[in-house]
């Protein structure tokens, strides 16, 4: 017989999910109702608000895609790309990678802005591009590149791409509720998350948000959106309208959990948090640094919430690594990509990014013997 369920108890220190708060784990334990019932689209209406709070935006077209980030990415670009359109896609590590590759599926002309991992694209490089594309359909960047983690301005660029008519596409999976973020005042036109970052929510779900711009374009489609499941105009009246009509049937007790971790963002204030990932971002900083770590990113262009790290010279990283997973229940990440075998990202989002956690760390480190300190 199969045995009851009994996971250990890890701390969560890599690119997510992050650990989650007790209260969250509670709200995924309150009782199923129906997914039409009146209470339960009380809790949509609720969740869709403290959404658009929590991205600084009075988007109407705010809601929640019922699978994670991933399909958020999806659903940006199949409702707004068509077959023959011109995009220009930011490359700079995994995540923008994918999203030409989803806007090739789409049937766009992709124009890779391809940058060095590690490092972010400038306005001067959006110029460049909008020499050889001047009317982009899109143009679509990683905030928080978690492959390396890169902080992309955003801002400068915004302005670049709205003067050659295009709408900005923004990933935040690893930069919101963690990072300063503002879609109405940077002037993003789609942009997704997903929950089990800086949320500390569990993961399988991705907030969404659609500016006027977006949905103007979204009006006046050509073709229908290849995918039923992820086409705005149907799943749009679901989490809005007037009328409640069913679509899907929501991930009800993930819905919970994520109303609570929005309650509990809010409760602390969305800048206290942006703060609060800084500072315990260099409490760790400096101690990886007394112990030999080096930063792959620009001091400049580094996320505070997910650090991207050589170990000291001489250190089997895929041992330590297994090590304190094995021996100390901490996990961290090891590189994707170009940096697989090569740095460590090391998360500390949401309920992760305490002191406690970064003491942890550092001291289950300094008590393997065969870490060896730069
Ligand atoms: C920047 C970024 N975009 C997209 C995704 C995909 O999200 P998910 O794994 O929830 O599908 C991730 C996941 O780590 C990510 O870090």
């Amino acid at each position: 017989m199969y045995k009851e369920l009994n996971t250990s108890t890890r701390i969560l220190m890599g690119p997510g999910p992050s650990d989650a708060h007790p209260r969250v784990l509670k709200a995924m334990s309150t009782p199923l109702i129906g997914h039409l019932d009146p209470e339960f689209v009380t809790i949509m209406d609720e969740v869709k608000e403290m959404v658009q709070k929590t991205f600084i935006t009075k988007n109407h077209l705010t809601f929640v895609v019922s699978a994670p980030g991933s399909a958020g990415m999806e659903t940006c670009l199949v409702n707004l790309v068509e077959p023959g359109d011109e995009v220009i896609i930011c490359v700079n590590g995994v995540f923008g990678g994918r999203m030409a590759d989803i806007a090739e599926r789409c049937g766009a002309t992709v124009h890779k802005i391809e940058k060095e991992w590690g490092t972010v694209v400038s306005a001067a490089d959006v110029k460049k591009m909008l020499e050889i594309c001047p009317k982009p359909k899109l143009v679509a960047l990683v905030h928080a590149e978690t492959s390396t983690g890169a902080l992309q301005p955003i801002k400068e660029i915004s302005d670049l791409v709205h003067d050659a008519g295009g709408l900005l596409m923004v990933d935040a999976v690893t930069s919101y509720c963690g990072v300063e973020l503002r879609v109405d005042d940077w002037g993003i036109d789609a942009i997704y998350t997903g929950t089990q970052k800086n949320l500390s929510a569990p993961p399988g779900l991705s907030p969404v948000s659609f500016s006027n711009r977006a949905l103007k374009v979204l009006e006046n489609r050509k073709t229908k959106v290849q995918s039923w499941f992820l086409d705005l105009s149907l799943v749009k009246n679901y989490w809005g309208g007037a009328k409640r009509a069913y679509h899907h049937t929501a991930p009800v007790s993930s819905v919970y959990a994520l109303r609570e971790s929005l309650r509990i963002v809010l409760e602390e204030g969305l800048e206290n948090r942006w703060k609060r990932h800084q500072e315990v971002h260099l409490a760790l900083k400096s101690k990886l640094e007394r112990l030999g770590f080096t930063y792959l990113v620009e001091e400049q262009y580094r996320l505070p919430n997910l650090n991207s790290v050589f170990l000291p010279e001489g250190n089997d990283e895929a041992l330590l690594r297994s090590k304190l997973l094995n021996e100390y229940n901490i996990e961290v990440g090891g590189g994707l990509g170009t940096f697989a075998g090569k740095i460590w990202r090391i998360g500390i989002m949401g309920e992760s990014c305490t002191l406690n956690h970064v003491n942890m760390l550092i001291s289950a480190l300094e008590d393997i013997k065969e870490f060896k300190k730069g």
